[in-house]
């Protein structure tokens, strides 16, 4: 079959199942594939149709409940939505080996959110950005009058911030307004006042101003966790040490650092996508702030302290809300944000920051120790539902594989063929 054109013309105007129907046509989709397309599960499709757009179903991943998770002295049963195996049960086991001393403790910088003016043509950068600085008062106006609601909730304009920047196209003026945004993560909102405020600033300075939108890199909305493990509870101080060593070589190496921040995500990523909120939003923040000092490194910080206690910290932006977007409209991130029971998005926040740092904790854990024994043999026992395990057949079929020491779908079929001749 010839590839299909991806001209469709009128294809998001058409009905759901009109496109369901189109694409099935062209792409050899068989009455099974369109069954499974329609049958959407907890998101309604009129709901899903409305997100975002072309919908031809929904694509539903595992929802898990990370346990021992106590946090500001407060026990929380967190939601975690992703398709990794040993992603939830990571977390759950950093958190049951720190939960008898006390488990996280965390902080955080704020709620402010940056939006950017990008402005061009300015003769006079320097003099420009002196004469934008001159006009807070008159910009707080403008910025809180687009969003007199988050005024009243004790949000709203912040500060101001310009910087005169060298590029491929000339100097830039870029003036950042820092918002307090409170409960929302807020992109809607920084967006609309720099949109309002780029022809004022033309006006001001003389200048053009093009690319008005909010930075992710939200280093003013800042989450924190520490966390003491005592030795007893991770296998000794020698274990202990070899975290140490791991952990130091995701500060130095940026080939590790990735993997090693692509951990701490693993958990991030996927409490941030259960409660509705943008994961990409909280990535792009995540792996820039990693990059603050000019060299990407690791985002936690491990030492051992004075009791011998092994000692993390994690501190990256989390842009992250309560309301707007799909964290009300989702309906099962309501039922995550329910289930958590935080009563702002400053919690919410604080709550993923310590997730980011169990995750990573098991990770330096099982990287110091065993290897990723444990992660493989959750992947064995996806490896044997793929090749049509069922019931008790998984456990047997996966143990095989990692007796092997080979985890291949291959092999499943092999092993699960005898092990049903045998019986
Ligand atoms: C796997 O998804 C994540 C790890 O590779 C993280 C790490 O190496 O630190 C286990």
């Amino acid at each position: 079959m010839n590839a299909p054109s991806s001209r469709l013309s009128g294809f998001h105007k058409q009905s759901v199942a009109d496109r369901v129907a189109r694409v099935a046509e062209l792409t050899g989709l068989n009455k099974a594939d369109c069954e499974l397309l329609a049958g959407t599960g907890h998101l309604d499709l009129d709901l899903a149709n409305r997100l975002v757009e072309n919908v031809v179903g929904t694509f539903n991943i595992p929802l898990g409940v990370a346990t021992n998770m106590r946090i500001d002295g407060r026990d929380y049963l967190i939601p975690m939505a992703t398709e990794e195996s040993s992603v939830i049960a990571a977390v759950c086991n950093a958190g049951r080996r720190c939960y008898d001393n006390g488990g996280f403790t965390t902080s955080m910088s704020g709620t402010q959110m940056i939006a950017q003016v990008q402005l061009m043509e300015v003769p006079d950068p320097e003099h420009a950005r002196i004469r934008i600085l001159e006009r807070r008062e008159e910009i707080r106006e403008i910025c809180d009058g687009c969003d007199p609601v988050l005024v009243k909730l004790g949000g709203g304009f912040r500060d101001l911030e310009v910087r005169v920047i060298d590029s491929r196209s000339g100097p830039m003026v870029i003036t950042h307004i820092i918002v307090d945004t409170r409960d929302a993560m807020g992109a809607n909102a920084v967006n609309t006042m720099a949109e309002k405020l780029a022809p004022h600033i033309e006006k001001w300075t003389g200048g053009r101003h093009h690319a008005r939108i909010l930075s992710n890199y939200a280093d003013r909305r800042l989450a924190r966790a520490r966390c003491e493990w005592r030795p007893e509870d991770i296998g000794g101080a020698d274990v202990r040490d070899r975290i140490m060593l791991v952990s130091h070589f995701a500060e130095a190496d940026p080939y590790r650092a990735a993997t090693h921040n692509k951990g701490i995500m693993n958990g991030v990523s996927a409490a941030v996508l259960a409660t509705g909120n943008d994961t990409r939003a909280v990535e792009a923040g995540a792996h820039a702030y990693a990059c603050r000092n000019g060299r990407y490194t690791s985002l936690t910080r491990w030492e051992v302290t004075r009791e011998g206690n092994l000692a993390g910290v994690l501190e990256m932006p989390m842009a992250v809300g309560l309301v707007g977007g799909a964290t009300k409209a989702h309906p099962m991130a309501q039922v995550a944000l329910k289930m958590l029971g935080v009563k702002s998005a400053e919690e919410l926040a604080r709550v993923f920051v310590a997730v980011g740092l169990a995750q990573n904790f098991a990770a330096v854990l099982a990287l110091a120790t065993e290897g990723l024994k444990g992660h493989m043999k959750l992947h064995a026992q996806n490896i044997a539902m793929m090749a049509g395990a069922k019931g008790d057949e998984i456990d047997a079929v996966a143990r095989r594989l990692v007796e092997l020491g080979k985890v291949r779908a291959d092999l499943a079929e092999t092993e699960l063929a005898a092990l049903r001749a045998e019986r």
